[in-house]
């Protein structure tokens, strides 16, 4: 028990504490890289790399999709490593915890939660973009007052609002019941994204690669920076370590795999999409069903937007799933109120915190216009890839004989590497997004000195709160907080 911020939760106190949830084991290895590849393919790739060819890179953008994955893929290395050694719930905010100590693990942990909320806003907006194109296509055109946010002249994006609620309610369900919606989802999802790189291919002109840096160097980094969303995810698998049946081997298994397998994935549909219409005309809201459109392949047009569907379908999923887990892990270190980790105990899930997730997402996607939001999501995760680094080094010096069933090769290259490149990609997000972040942060540190480090598990029992605002004078026994 201390009193100072740095106070740090012991490797041992960690897994011992996962001993005592009752959440279910029930993901084996093929679930976790579904999980993985469920929650990677989405509205970056289907959305995003529109707006990301036509403003920042132009055809140049296959090469921004590598550059992000190189990012993507050495962070994923960093998580391995951690997630092999510390297999429990909350993923880089308990890392952090264990490595930097309670205030740094805060802040991770409100930056995860920025990424993962905003993150799934944007998800659930990409699904109502594809939506809206089905139903035009079946010659339904909804009224734009319920389809734009404010921002955008409309009213409210209901179908993504309404989207958001249902995912929610199906993560409350129960875990095993996701798991198997999302195998099946994938498998579409592998499916179409096959079907527009084989069909596409053939379309291609190479004329629409030239100028292939029509926004020179920079315009390569600016374009890594946006994209980078769509490789937001494979952490995901790492907040499923309390529900993995062997997660010291099938966590990393996991986590490289899905990321290996949507890297590739991810190159080959820029190449194919570049080539299939001048960069300057992807600028829409579905662009991959839109290029196929514009070459004349009508018939995978449609199909293409189906699997979108199901294909974002599985991403908002895996990202409520796993904010959910994080959630309940802060509130299990007394971080955040109780009732942020309460379980189920028919359904075996921390039902309230997610009920309260799809609201606030609910909102985002309703009322919030895509980019900015998307970019928010990059910052959030990024500065969690930035601290997870970090870890990866602290705690090979602190705790070197910790075991680590899987240890990041190369090492200390390239978790500095990891560090850097991610910092690299932050500071390449545009300025405001940067302003944004800031106050996000700050209100992050008054949420902390105002509840927080009060009410933690590690403060000592006599610690008692000068501003009883937030925090209740008494802190309770950490046993209670569990039931
Ligand atoms: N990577 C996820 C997506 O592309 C968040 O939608």
């Amino acid at each position: 028990m201390s009193a100072s911020i740095w106070r740090k939760k012991p490797v041992e106190r960690l897994i011992a504490e996962k001993e005592e949830s009752r959440l279910a084991r029930s993901l084996g290895p093929l679930d976790l890289i579904a999980l993985g590849i469920g929650a990677i393919i989405g509205t970056g790739i289907f959305v995003l790399t529109g707006v990301a060819a036509a403003l920042y890179a132009g055809p140049a953008l296959i090469v921004s999709v590598i550059v992000s994955g190189v990012v993507a893929g050495l962070a994923a290395l960093t998580y391995a490593e951690m997630a092999s050694m510390i297999p429990v719930s909350g993923s880089a905010y308990t890392y952090t915890f264990a490595a930097l100590g309670e205030f740094p693990a805060w802040i991770v942990g409100w930056n995860i939660i920025l990424g993962y909320l905003v993150a799934a806003g944007a998800v659930a907006m990409g699904w109502g973009a594809y939506f809206g194109e089905l139903l035009r296509s079946l010659g339904v055109e909804l009224p734009p007052a319920l389809t734009h946010p404010p921002a955008q002249g409309g009213v409210i994006n209901l179908p993504a609002a309404l989207f958001s609620l249902a995912v929610a309610g199906l993560v409350t369900a129960g875990t095993r019941e996701s798991a198997a919606v999302n195998k099946l989802v994938v498998l579409v999802k592998l499916a179409v994204v096959v079907l527009f790189v084989l069909v596409g291919a053939w379309h291609v002109d190479p004329a629409n690669w030239r100028p292939f840096l029509p926004y020179g160097y920079a315009g390569i980094m600016s374009g890594a920076a946006i994209i980078f969303f769509a490789y937001i995810g494979f952490d995901a698998v790492a907040t499923a370590a309390e529900e993995a049946r062997r997660p010291g081997r099938d966590l990393p298994v996991g986590i490289i795999g899905s990321l290996a397998i949507c890297t590739l994935l991810y190159v080959m549909v820029t190449v194919v999409l570049t080539g299939l219409v001048p960069y300057y005309r992807l600028d829409v809201a579905s662009p991959v069903a839109t290029a196929l459109l514009a070459a004349g392949v009508t018939w995978a047009g449609s199909l293409v937007a189906l699997g979108a569907l199901a294909g974002i379908t599985s991403v908002l999923l895996a990202v409520i799933y796993a904010q959910s887990r994080v959630f309940l892990a802060m509130s299990r270190d007394g971080l955040l109120p109780p009732w942020f980790g309460r379980v189920h105990p028919r359904l075996r899930t921390p039902y309230l915190n997610t009920i309260f997730i799809g609201g606030v997402v609910a909102l985002v996607a309703g009322l919030v216009p895509l980019e900015v939001v998307a970019q928010m999501a990059n910052i959030g995760t990024l500065t969690a890839f930035v601290m997870v680094a970090a870890g990866v080094m602290i705690l090979r010096r602190t705790k070197p004989d910790a075991p680590r069933p899987f240890k990041v090769p190369f090492y200390p290259y390239l978790p500095l590497l990891s560090l850097l490149f991610s910092l690299y990609l932050i500071l390449s997000l545009p300025r405001v997004t940067l302003m944004r972040f800031l106050v996000w942060m700050v209100l992050g540190v008054l949420v902390y000195f105002l509840y927080g480090y009060w009410r933690s598990d590690l403060a000592p029992g006599d610690q008692r709160p000068r501003w009883r605002f937030f925090a209740s004078p008494v802190a309770k026994p950490r046993r209670e907080r569990n039931e």
